[in-house]
């Protein structure tokens, strides 16, 4: 049996059945073409279907960089949102140990900008006080106002702690080539940069230096990432529906939300995975929820979550399918130790590994959401690790173009987002 990263369907066939799926082989096929041609709605935006193949952590500038901040910093701090945010955390919090705190060979990664939330920003400073800080401030435009607050915040404090020149050699920016505010800060300071290519979108930018600088700074396997994307872009280089794992998680959502199923529910048992089903929502989110349409996406972490969401999953509205992500092998196998007094009856699951009942759970929670109304699907991943990371964010990124599409939406723009932003420039007086 080969090892690669499946996708089990049969608790949909409730709903949907085989002809279905060849009946949306069509749709699959035109907008694989309106990808491969780059005719399609957004299609100045298709550069991350580039990047695996891009940035294969051998250019200079960047290996000297992460090592420089490797060597000396024990604190990297991360300004971002969005797509300039999500990317980097998901990998690093799949990837590094759960309680991971600062090593000689490993700085302690922490973010800011990604709200306006003055108590976070004070403890975080708090936090970094005597640690030794570089800084990564990420935005395209330049002009975010979430990052663009934090940055003045912890220019200053790097200025303080550090004087204003060496402030500057520990402070990376991460942008446009030529435009925006951030760019023209980042020429006059002087501050090491890298560039955000103009052809790919935040939310699909996590394989460009956006995620690729934290990732490494973080001690990942920046080249197994992408030589696991670069594998599944190889795979996905068809357009049928039957030998294509995005196409079919495209077709199979598109066809349950045709029978009503409007919310998907993306369940994980591992909590390591908290932040990659983060980055899946702003994905999926951004890209189809538009023009009135697109399957709204949520994030359950199971088995925590049973005991909250799971009687609403179970006995609520029935609009909902999940897609469960396993994890089949753990190199971690916690057993469950016997108790001679089997004073909570739990011998039964003695000499069993937190692995396996984990495992179990998954299934029998699989088959009760099917039977309350629920249906699901399940991507199996072979292993935690860069590897497979890689091929599974090239997979969902291409699905969820391909999905796009099949909606008649430009999955590639988000002018939604706009509308807070108007309303809060104007309450807060922007000239
Ligand atoms: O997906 C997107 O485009 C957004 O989430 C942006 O990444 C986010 O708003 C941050 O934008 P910027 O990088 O310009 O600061």
């Amino acid at each position: 049996m080969s090892i690669e990263i499946s996708l089990k369907y049969e608790n949909v066939k409730d709903v949907i059945n085989d002809d279905d799926l060849n009946d949306v082989q069509e749709k699959i096929e035109q907008a694989n073409k309106l990808l491969i041609e780059k005719k399609g709605p957004g299609n100045e935006f298709l550069g991350w279907l580039d990047l695996p193949y891009k940035n294969d952590g051998d250019i200079p500038k960047f290996n000297e960089t992460v090592e420089e901040i490797r060597l000396e910093a024990d604190a990297l701090i991360c300004i971002g949102i969005g797509g300039s945010y999500l990317g980097a955390r998901a990998v690093i919090e799949a990837l590094q140990p759960n309680f991971h705190v600062c090593s000689a060979t490993r700085p302690q990664i922490y973010y800011a900008g990604h709200n306006i939330d003055s108590d976070y920003l004070t403890d975080l400073l708090k936090l970094v006080k005597n640690k030794n800080c570089w800084v990564n401030v990420i935005s395209k435009s330049g002009t975010t106002t979430e990052p663009g607050i934090a940055f003045r915040v912890i220019k200053s404090m790097m200025e303080k702690v550090y004087g204003k020149s060496l402030a500057k050699k520990r402070i990376v920016a991460t942008t446009d080539r030529s435009k925006g505010a951030l760019r023209t800060l980042a020429n006059e300071e002087g501050y090491t940069t890298f560039v955000i290519p103009d052809d790919v979108g935040g939310r699909f930018s996590v394989l460009s230096p956006v995620g690729l600088l934290p990732i490494s700074v973080a001690g990942n396997n920046v080249k197994g990432l992408l030589k696991g994307a670069r594998d599944m872009a190889e795979k996905l280089n068809n357009d049928s529906i039957n030998n294509n794992l995005a196409n079919l998680y495209a077709g199979i959502r598109y066809l349950l939300y045709q029978e009503g199923k409007s919310i998907e529910l993306l369940a994980n048992f591992k909590s390591k995975l908290t932040f990659f089903a983060e980055w899946w929502k702003q994905l999926y989110g951004e890209s189809e929820g538009k023009n009135g349409k697109g399957i709204f996406p949520v994030s359950v972490n199971f088995t925590t979550d049973l005991h909250s969401l799971g009687q609403y999953i179970q006995e609520g509205r029935r609009d909902l399918f999940e897609t469960f992500l396993v994890v089949d092998h753990s190199n971690n196998y916690v057993m469950v130790p016997g108790d001679k007094d089997n004073f909570d009856g739990l011998n039964y699951l003695a000499g069993k590994t937190f692995h396996e009942i984990n495992y179990q759970a998954y299934k029998g929670t699989a088959s009760a959401h099917l039977s309350g109304g629920v249906p699901n699907m399940t991507i199996h991943l072979p292993e935690l690790d860069a590897y497979w990371l890689g091929q599974l964010i090239f997979f969902f990124e291409k699905a969820v173009a391909v999905s796009g599409y099949i909606f008649g939406v430009n999955p590639f723009n988000q002018p939604g987002v706009e509308a807070y932003k108007q309303n809060m420039f104007k309450l807060l007086g922007k000239p």
